[in-house]
Formats: C-alpha cells, structure tokens, sequence
C-alpha cells in the first residue's frame, strides 16, 4: 500500500480512536492488543499489514501494548544463533524501537516461534530460541522495570502492574502448562501487590481452547484446561488473551471471558465453522475504572476499519474443546453470570 493511501485510511480511522487516556487521567487505560507478527522461518522483515498495525498504534497513542506472541520466526532447529539474533534486531528495528520512540512500552508473552517451551526428555527442544528470546527482552524491556512484579523467569513468565492494571504473562509457548507453574500463576494472582480494583489480564499464547480451523487438536491449545481455567476463575481474572489462532473471537468460555486475537502478520485462518477467513488484526481495549466498564474495538489490517463481531458464529464447538459462545465486545468488569 502506498503512503499516501495508508494515511487516507488512518485519517479516516482517527474519527473513530476511543479518545486520548489523558482526558481522565489515571481513570481509563487504553491497550492495544497484538499477536502473530512473524513471517517465514528465519525473516528479518516484516509483511505489510504489521507495518499498518504499528503506524495504527502509534496514532493510537495506547498507554501500554500487549503482545500475545509470535514476534520473529524461529521454531526450526537449523537456525543458527545469529539468524535468531538478526530476527529480533529485525523486531527491534521494525516494531518494538518504533513503539517506544512513541513513548508505547510492549508487554511480551513468548510464542512457539520464539522460543517454545517443547520438551523431549527434560530438555528444551528450542533451547537456543529460549536463550535468544531471553536475551533480546532482558536488554529490550525499556521502561517496563518499574512494574515488574516478578521477573525471575522473565520474559516466559512475569507478573507486571502499573496504576489499574495487573497483567500476569504465562509461559503458553506449548500446550504444556506444567502444575509448578499453574501453582507460580495462583501465587501470582494472589499476590498481596494486585488491588482488587485492577483490571486483571491474563496473557498467553496457545488459548484455553479452539477457535480456528486447524487448529482443533492437541498441542494447539493448551492441554488440560480445565484446571487451569478453574484456577483463573477462582482467582477472578477479567480477560485472557491469547494468540496463535490467528483468529479473532471475543468469547465466553469455561466461565471466563477470552479474547482469541487476529494475527498481525501472515498465515490467515478460518473461524471454526465460519467459512471466512479471518484478516489481519489488532485491539484496542479501553478500561474505564470510573465506571468499570471496558471497551474492544479490533481493526480490519488490510481495511483499517473496525471488525464487527456479529459477523461472527455464535458459539465454536469442536469435540474435545470448550465450548467458546461469541461475546459482546462491551463489558462490565466483574465475574461472568
Ligand atoms: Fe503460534
């Protein structure tokens, strides 16, 4: 797309920003959502729909961006140390730097294209896509070290709050979500640092259940969810948001609410029973602790319009997987009915 179309197209999407945060202050968060920005093994670069989607943020003027994983293309074993490190200078270079001369932090959660936690015999079978995607986000996390809660295994899993909003990252890079870190994400969730009037977001990259064609069947969720999503409800998380997908569905499942997100990048997929391919997508959640009240608006990529979400089937339903049933894209912060 040419320049001068793009800015046609995010002129005529600023009629239709939520509003600067500064209007009320510490009183209304505004995020932006992201996930499945990675091209073709071993890219450097970026398709244009991602270079959309950054400029988008950028006019956006989110307070914080949450990245639900796949930012580079790793997840193949002949990848050499310094391919790995040429594809995150090539996020530096082309999303996160230009988000943060923006004055816009990213929260990362790490996807099985960065550095998947796949284990054969104890051992990580991505062991140096791990080591890399640690290293690149311990020199990378800009001014996000004020609210680092716990960072010990940072960027896998991290608890992170600033004023109104408390952010636990899972470690969904693979559908093992192993019982000591289902018990590190009820400590963390419990911790005396979460004010009960935060807006609690839980972040992963494999979803709790299906939401895409192809993505139906084991290793594509996280297994076991049951537990899991118990253990959320009990510890009353608002959201969980996930990736991979590559499918945007704002949902009701297991008695929490989940927002599947669209991938930025390539690889689009068909909803579950839908038939339609889902465009590259963003989210731009706003949250007004006035009255409790959150707000989604996702953003077609290729368009830059809006998505409406009664376009959506009503309810996913796969054997074997959750039932997720659409859900309205303006809520009340607090438990499910
Ligand atoms: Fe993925």
């Amino acid at each position: 797309m040419s320049g001068s179309t793009l800015d046609v197209l995010l002129r005529a999407t600023d009629s239709q920003t939520l509003g600067p945060a500064s209007d009320q202050a510490a009183l209304t968060l505004k995020l932006g959502l992201i996930s499945d920005l990675n091209g073709s093994y071993g890219s450097t670069s970026y398709g244009s729909a991602v270079k959309r989607g950054v400029s988008l943020l950028v006019q956006q003027q989110p307070d914080l961006v949450l990245c639900a994983g796949d930012m580079v293309a790793g997840q193949q074993r002949s990848l050499t140390s310094a391919q790995l490190q040429a594809m995150w200078a090539g996020f530096e270079h082309s999303v996160r730097s230009p988000l943060e001369q923006a004055g816009i932090a990213l929260l990362p959660a790490i996807g099985n294209h960065d550095g998947s936690s796949q284990k054969h015999q104890g051992h990580w079978v991505y062991a140096r896509e791990r080591e890399q995607a640690a290293l690149f986000w311990n020199k990378h996390h800009g001014d996000l070290s004020s609210g680092f809660i716990d960072m010990d295994l940072f960027p896998f899993q991290y608890a992170w709050r600033r004023p109104g909003l408390y952010v636990v990252v899972i470690d969904a890079s693979s559908a093992n979500v192993d019982s000591s870190q289902r018990q590190w994400i009820e400590t963390a969730l419990n911790s005396t640092d979460r004010n009960p009037d935060d807006l609690c977001l839980v972040m992963g990259h494999l979803p709790l259940t299906a939401f895409s064609e192809g993505r139906a069947r084991p290793g594509e969720c996280i297994a076991d969810p049951c537990g899991l999503a118990d253990l959320l409800r009990r510890s009353r998380v608002d959201l969980v948001i996930s990736g991979h997908h590559h499918a945007w569905y704002p949902s009701e499942s297991m008695g929490l609410r989940l927002l599947s997100l669209g991938a930025m990048g390539s690889g689009p997929r068909r909803i579950i029973g839908s038939g339609v391919t889902a465009p590259p997508s963003l989210t731009i959640l706003e949250w007004s602790q006035n009255n409790n009240l959150v707000e989604e608006i996702s953003f077609d990529l290729n368009t830059l319009q809006p998505l409406p979400n009664d376009r959506l089937p009503g309810s996913l339903n796969v054997p074997g997987f959750a039932q997720a049933r659409r859900r309205a894209t303006q809520w009340q912060r607090g438990p499910l009915n």
